[in-house]
């Protein structure tokens, strides 16, 4: 059994493969003059595949590989499309359930992290979906923060989160004041002068953060920061961040980026 990891996940699969001491795989992308994909592993026939799914080319390299192997796992340390969890309006594909239906026809087991929804989950048979919340909170441990949850929604990470950086912690609420005016504030605690941590699980266009911030600091927050497990970071999210006052980007490696300053290998390699 090896590590065989994809061009999304190349430094996550290595420091899986040195928490779990599994060898890395001989394993050859290529493209052809049309664009194509080309995979082709050697020398083994069983593994655990390690890629995020981040772009369309990220799933047929995985599929690719699935054929490849006589016997596979696959790691999705970030699952794509898993947004697109049912029929929203009449005539939609559900994306997460063709992308179940890839990955599940020859996996013997699927692990990811944070995955969107329970209801994005329930297409599969064979998901095994892990928390980095604990993780990120640790992180946080010696530091003196106020972890805040953009919606009531994420209260549950936070609280795990929170738990584990032993901070405070609280969740920004909407009040309808009138037909015309909703008020935005943290729920219970005051964040005057306070090192505020907005934890989420994805930080996509960025919009949710800003929204957040923006509040904060009216409320007389002393700096933001965001974290997030997912730092998808579409187009120039990360720049209008920044341009919104939060002070840094902390995120896990399930998408490598600049900002992947926590790992997710060590519950990775433990759930293998
Ligand atoms: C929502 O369900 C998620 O928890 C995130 O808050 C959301 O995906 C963030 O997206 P964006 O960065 O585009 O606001």
């Amino acid at each position: 059994m090896k590590i065989i990891p994809c061009p999304s996940s190349p430094l996550l699969a290595r420091r899986i493969s040195e928490t779990t001491g599994t060898e890395i795989a001989d394993v050859t992308f290529k493209r052809f003059p049309d664009g194509e994909l080309y995979v082709r592993v050697e020398g083994c026939r069983e593994g655990v595949i390690v890629g995020s799914i981040t772009t369309n080319d990220d799933l047929i390299a995985i599929a690719f590989l699935l054929d490849a192997l006589d016997d596979a796992r696959i790691v999705v340390p970030y699952m794509g499309y898993a947004r697109q969890d049912r029929v929203f309006k009449e005539g939609e594909a559900v994306s997460i359930r063709v992308v179940a239906n890839i990955l599940e026809r020859k996996a013997r087991e699927i692990v990811t992290v944070n995955i969107h929804s329970k209801q994005a989950a329930s297409h599969f048979r064979k998901l095994k979906d892990l928390d980095a919340m604990p993780v990120i909170g640790k992180h946080f441990s010696d530091r003196d923060v106020l972890m805040i949850s953009p919606d009531k929604g994420s209260v549950e990470r936070v609280k795990v989160a929170a738990s584990h950086a032993n901070c405070d912690w609280d969740y920004l609420e909407k009040t309808r004041i009138d037909e015309a005016t909703v008020e935005i504030a943290p729920k219970n605690l005051d964040v005057e002068g306070r090192d505020v941590v907005i934890v989420d699980d994805i930080i996509s266009t960025g919009g949710t953060v800003i929204e957040a911030a923006k509040k904060l600091y009216e409320l007389g927050a002393k700096s933001v920061s965001a974290t997030c497990v997912h730092a998808v970071l579409a187009g120039n999210a990360a720049l209008r961040l920044f341009n919104a006052g939060i002070r840094d980007i902390i995120a896990t490696d399930t998408i490598e980026c600049a900002f992947s300053k926590i790992s997710v290998a060590g519950i990775i390699g433990e759930a293998l």
